[in-house]
């Protein structure tokens, strides 16, 4: 596949607008702005076959669904824990190894020689539902008149976070814990580099607590230097025995302040998502049941969420971004959340149907706490959290990709009724595939999943085309190219542009879409490629993140119907086009964008003829053009060259 990479832009023409568009093995848009519509500068015209775009502007074309392209949200490769959960400390309560002991305290270390300090776990944490405990019992003494002297800073424990922690110069950050004494002395909480400097650091003066009580400590630690490979410390150098559990480090400048980090929070918000669907995916489901996400463990106060080992990705997460966060998350980035539960099925197991009474109870206690007044059971937990507000939950997914396992129909059936009985306005999502054959159960929408090669998904760009237009609504809510595709890299985009275009033409039958998966932490990829690549400090956004992007004014745009012509001998079957019209309230202006995939390996000349505008009407200053391309088709973005791509 050869790529030119020159773009031509044409001429203004009375009633029609014509922009010309030379193309080869890349993406563009043409964004026209108007009172009606506009056109950029001409420009050179290229030596390639020329192809002509026609679209009648004054055409009131067809609205597409306000929620047609949103965001799949999973806990995977760390997405959430270690990732857009801004916690900084991993495995805060000391639970990952589960709730017996010896627990697995894992990445906590000691700091200090086995002659300074002794630390493990014990049961004797204040809290219910995660009953492990930090035991930290120090040796040395910097008051002793023995041998035995602490070293410079203390002895006691430290954490790394998730592969370091990003401590930045200038900025402060919460910590919070428990702690329990039985003498007294002065703790240290201090932030440290990979080579020992202290970036930050408090002392708390602790009283002898004679009946050996917890309480809860907060301090706000700012850095007087960086380190994005950072830990935090907590230490002491008077003997005597303390106990630490449910430890806690957050920035305090996090994503419209609710814990989300805020550079990967805003890549979400560049994207301009109408839905959010979480919180997986094969996470939702579990390689077992016992392992799988589960709503009501994931809510209430971050000391009493149990956390989990989610066995399909296997990593523990302390459940910090839970079900409240995802509804909060989608909020904040004014999407609609659409909500996957699990209907009594694993990978490994399904629960018979005529058992699953308390699973369907448990999903309308999940809804009632995302709905539900502040006054029922529910719906207080919620506003205790600080969202007495329902959110609006109008969507939920029964199930993923469960649709061929055992009960999985007689399991739907009874969410279906349940649901729709209580909350006739939930629209439901079923696993089953209906866009071939009809569904043969109710329900509003049919997941559809596709992981494939380049030149398969390009030729899916048709895949709905002769789909019922009646009945359930197609929900494409994992889509990626995942074979050739490395870490994410050009021919994939465009092979998920062209697929992008192929749902913009039939969004009468598809009414959602989502990338899979959004996040990886490069420090343990678990799925690969992925949307957004970061690390404790870094982020980029992959070819198909940006790709992304240049739908993100597509929801609620209108379809403008178009026509290609060629001459005989031009093949037009490398290229995909769309015409949409959307009002922009920023500036009062009317925005014709075109966009348009060139798959095949020659450069072809787009030429647009727009007519019903008149070129009095064109806004040349507020068009613009978009562009995706690299020098070569398996050329990646990366740490080091974001933008390669
Ligand atoms: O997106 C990664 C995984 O792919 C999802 O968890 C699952 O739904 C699909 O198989």
């Amino acid at each position: 596949m050869a790529m030119t990479n020159m773009v031509s832009l044409g001429a203004r023409h009375r009633q029609v607008v014509q922009v010309a568009v030379a193309i080869s093995g890349l993406l563009c848009i043409l964004g026209l702005a108007s009172r009606n519509f506009t056109v950029v500068p001409a420009l050179a015209q290229l030596p390639a076959p020329t192809v002509i775009l026609r679209a009648n502007a004054s055409h009131p074309g067809r609205q597409m669904p306000e929620t047609l392209f949103g965001l799949f949200f999973e806990e995977i490769n760390h997405a959430g824990s270690g990732g857009l959960w801004a916690e900084l400390v991993q495995n805060r309560g000391f639970e990952a190894g589960g709730a017996n002991t010896p627990s697995i305290f894992d990445p906590w270390y000691k700091v200090g020689t086995e002659a300074q300090v002794i630390i493990g776990t014990d049961r004797s944490s204040p809290f219910d539902r995660n009953p492990v405990a930090l035991k930290v019992e120090v040796l040395c003494d910097d008051d002793h008149k023995g041998l035995n002297f602490c070293p410079k800073g203390g002895v006691g424990a430290a954490n790394p976070g998730f592969w370091g922690m990003n401590i930045l110069a200038g900025s402060k950050y919460r910590v919070e814990f428990w702690l329990r004494s039985t003498y007294s002395f002065n703790l240290s909480i201090a932030f440290t580099s990979r080579d020992g400097k202290v970036l930050a650091r408090e002392y708390l003066s602790v009283d002898a607590d004679a009946n050996g009580g917890w309480s809860k400590q907060s301090v706000v630690l700012k850095a007087k230097s960086t380190d994005h490979y950072a830990r935090l410390s907590l230490t002491s150098s008077t003997k005597g025995v303390f106990w630490l559990d449910q430890v806690s480090a957050m920035p305090t400048d996090t994503f419209k302040g609710h814990g989300f980090r805020k550079e990967l929070a805003m890549m979400l918000s560049d994207l301009k998502p109408g839905f959010l669907r979480f919180p997986g995916g094969c996470y939702v489901e579990g390689t077992r049941l016992t392992n799988a996400f589960r709503w009501r463990d994931s809510v209430g106060p971050y000391e009493n969420r149990p956390g989990h080992y989610g066995d399909v990705w296997n990593y523990w997460s302390d459940d910090g971004f839970g079900y409240y966060e995802g509804l909060q998350l989608a909020e904040d980035l004014g999407a609609a959340p659409i909500w996957v539960f699990n209907n009594g099925i694993s990978h490994w197991e399904s629960v018979p149907t005529e058992a699953i009474g308390p699973w369907v109870q448990d999903v309308l206690d999940g809804i009632e706490f995302a709905r539900g007044p502040a006054n029922s059971t529910w719906g207080a937990v919620r506003a205790k959290m600080g969202h007495p507000e329902p959110f609006r939950l109008h969507h939920v997914a029964i199930g993923n990709e469960d649709c061929w396992k055992p009960f999985y129909r007689g399991n739907y059936m009874e969410f279906y009724k349940a649901i729709k009985l209580m909350y006739p306005d939930i629209q439901m999502i079923s696993n089953c595939d209906g866009s071939s054959v009809p569904l043969d159960h109710p329900a509003d929408y049919y997941d559809f999943h596709v992981y494939t090669d380049p030149n398969n998904l390009f030729a899916m760009r048709h895949q709905f085309d002769f789909t019922s237009r009646s009945g359930p609504k197609a929900f494409v809510s994992e889509y990626a190219v995942t074979v050739n595709s490395g870490h994410g890299n050009l021919v994939a985009a465009l092979a998920e542009g062209a697929f992008l275009i192929g749902i913009e033409l039939n969004s009468d039958a598809v009414h959602m879409a989502s990338y899979a998966p959004l996040f990886v932490n490069d420090n343990d990829r678990r799925w690969n490629p992925d949307a957004i690549v970061f690390n404790s400090w870094q982020e980029y956004g992959t070819p198909s993140y940006w790709v992304q992007l240049f739908f993100k004014n597509s929801n609620g745009a209108h379809l403008v119907p178009s026509t290609i012509q060629a001459d005989s001998s031009t093949s037009l079957a490398s290229l995909i086009t769309s015409v949409v019209r959307k009002h922009k309230s920023s500036n009062g202006l009317d925005y014709l964008i075109v966009k348009a995939v060139n798959f095949g390996d020659c450069a072809l000349n787009l030429e647009l003829e727009v007519s019903g505008i008149s070129a009095n009407d064109v806004v040349a200053a507020e068009s613009y053009i978009t562009l995706m391309t690299s020098e070569a088709l398996m050329d990646e973005n990366s740490f080091t060259n974001p933008l390669k791509v």
